[in-house]
C-alpha cells in the first residue's frame, strides 16, 4: 500500500480516517483524497494537512462517477489501493430524493471498480466501506452476522447493498482484491449537523426544538468514529481478501437515551441560560417511512481474527464529541450558515 486513494475524505468519517492514518498509524505511504465536496464535503474537516503533510496528500475535487477524472486519478498517482467512503449517507435526504444516491452510491463505486479492474495488475486492495443498514431491521432480539441476508428498508441502504454486491462481485468474476466493512452509527468531531447525535447537540445548544421520530424506541448502536478508523485499517491491513467484516460498538440504545443522556451531559457541562433542563425541548413528531426498528451488530469475527474492539464507551465518546462542538464554534457556525458552501464555489469554480 503506497499510493492510497481515499474518496469523500472531506466528509465526516474520511475526515478522520485521513487524520487517523496520518497522525495516528504507521501508514508511511501517500494519501490521495478525491472528494466532489457536496453540502457534506467540507474542506475545513482536513484544515493544514496539505501544508503538513506535503508529499504525503494531495486533495482532487472529484466526483467519483466521473471515469476520466477519475482514470487521471488513478494514472497520476499510481493507485495502488482504494479506500472507499465516498457516498450519500443520510436516510432522510434519500427518502426526498433517492436519485444522487442511485448516481453516487451504485453508479459511482461501479465507475471506481471498473478502474481498479483495469489496474488490476497493480491493485492490492480495494476496501468499501458500508452500513449496518444493509441487513435491515432487527425485532427486539438478535444480532447481525457477516452471514444475514440483505433486506434493504431506504434508497439509501438499498443503494449501499446494491455497491456491497457489486464490490463482492468484482472480487469473486475478477479476482479483484477485495475487503467489506459494515459498520454501525457513527459519531464524533466533524459529523454534518444533519445526523441525530449533532442536530440534537446544535440544536439543544440553541434552545430550539429536539424532534425525535415516532415514539423514540428505535434503537441503533453507536461507535465513536476513531474506533470505526481503526477497524477499517485493521481490516486494510490484516483482514482475508474477499471478506466482509462487522464493526460494531456493543452500544445499543433507544433514540429517546441517546437524546436525554445529550440533554443531560450538555446541561452538565453547559447549562443553559434559563437553567432549565433540554430535555424540556424534546418533540415527538412524525415518524420516518419504513423506520428501521433495531440495528445491533455481532463483530466477533473482526474481535477473534483481527483483535479489534472499540476503545471508547459511549460515555467517553458523547464527552468528548459533544466538547468538540462545544470548542469548534467557528465551524459550527460556517456550517450552519452554509459558508463553506460559498468558499467551495469561489475556490473551484
Ligand atoms: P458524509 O455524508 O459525511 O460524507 C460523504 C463524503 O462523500 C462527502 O465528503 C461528500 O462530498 C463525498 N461525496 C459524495 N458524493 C460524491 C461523489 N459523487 N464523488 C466524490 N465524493 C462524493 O458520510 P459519512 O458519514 O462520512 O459516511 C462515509 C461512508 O461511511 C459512507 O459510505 C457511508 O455509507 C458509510 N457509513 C457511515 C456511517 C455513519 O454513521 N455515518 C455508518 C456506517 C457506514
Ligand atoms: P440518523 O442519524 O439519521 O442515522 P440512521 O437513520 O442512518 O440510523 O438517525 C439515527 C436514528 O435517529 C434513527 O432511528 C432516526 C432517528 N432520528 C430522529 O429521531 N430524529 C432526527 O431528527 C433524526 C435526524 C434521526
Amino acid at each position: 500500500m503506497k499510493n492510497l486513494l481515499v474518496t469523500g475524505g472531506c466528509g465526516f468519517i474520511g475526515a478522520n480516517f485521513i487524520r487517523y492514518l496520518l497522525f495516528d498509524s504507521n501508514f508511511s505511504g501517500r494519501v490521495i483524497n478525491v472528494d466532489k465536496l457536496t453540502y457534506a464535503g467540507n474542506p475545513e474537516n482536513l484544515e493544514g494537512i496539505e501544508e503538513k503533510y506535503t508529499g504525503r496528500y494531495y486533495f482532487v475535487k472529484g466526483d467519483i462517477c466521473d471515469a476520466e477524472t477519475m482514470g487521471g486519478v488513478f494514472k497520476k498517482y499510481e493507485i495502488d489501493t482504494i479506500c472507499h467512503f465516498a457516498a450519500e449517507s443520510h436516510v432522510d435526504r434519500s427518502i426526498l430524493k433517492p436519485d444522487t444516491f442511485i448516481k453516487t452510491n451504485i453508479e459511482g463505486t461501479f465507475n471506481l471498480l471498473e478502474l481498479a479492474r483495469f489496474h488490476k495488475d497493480r491493485v492490492v486492495l480495494f476496501h468499501h466501506v458500508s452500513t449496518d443498514e444493509v441487513f435491515g431491521s432487527l425485532g427486539q432480539d438478535g444480532y447481525f452476522t457477516e452471514e444475514t441476508p440483505y433486506d434493504p428498508s431506504s434508497p439509501y441502504s438499498a443503494s449501499k447493498a446494491a455497491s456491497d454486491h457489486l464490490v463482492r462481485a468484482y472480487s469473486r468474476t475478477y479476482g479483484l482484491p477485495i475487503t467489506i466493512s459494515n459498520c454501525s452509527n457513527n459519531y464524533g468531531p466533524y459529523q454534518f449537523p444533519e445526523k441525530l447525535i449533532p442536530l440534537m447537540l446544535l440544536n439543544a445548544l440553541d434552545g430550539k426544538p429536539l424532534p425525535v421520530y415516532g415514539d423514540g424506541k428505535n434503537v441503533r448502536d453507536w461507535l465513536y468514529v476513531k474506533d470505526h478508523c481503526k477497524a477499517v485499517w485493521v481490516i486494510m491491513k490484516k483482514g482475508k481478501r474477499g471478506q466482509t467484516y462487522n464493526i460494531g460498538g456493543n452500544c445499543e440504545m433507544y433514540n429517546i437515551d441517546v437524546v436525554n443522556k445529550l440533554c443531560d451531559v450538555l446541561d452538565a457541562i453547559k447549562p443553559s441560560e434559563s437553567g432549565g433542563s433540554r430535555r424540556d425541548l424534546i418533540t415527538f413528531v412524525k415518524d420516518r417511512p419504513g423506520h428501521d426498528l433495531r440495528y445491533a451488530m455481532d463483530f466477533s469475527k473482526l474481535e477473534n481474527e483481527l483483535g479489534w474492539r472499540p476503545d471508547e464507551s459511549f460515555e467517553t465518546g458523547i464527552e468528548k464529541t459533544i466538547k468538540w462542538y462545544i470548542d469548534n464554534k467557528g465551524w459550527v457556525e460556517r456550517v450552519k450558515s452554509g459558508e463553506y458552501l460559498k468558499w467551495i464555489d469561489q475556490q473551484y469554480e
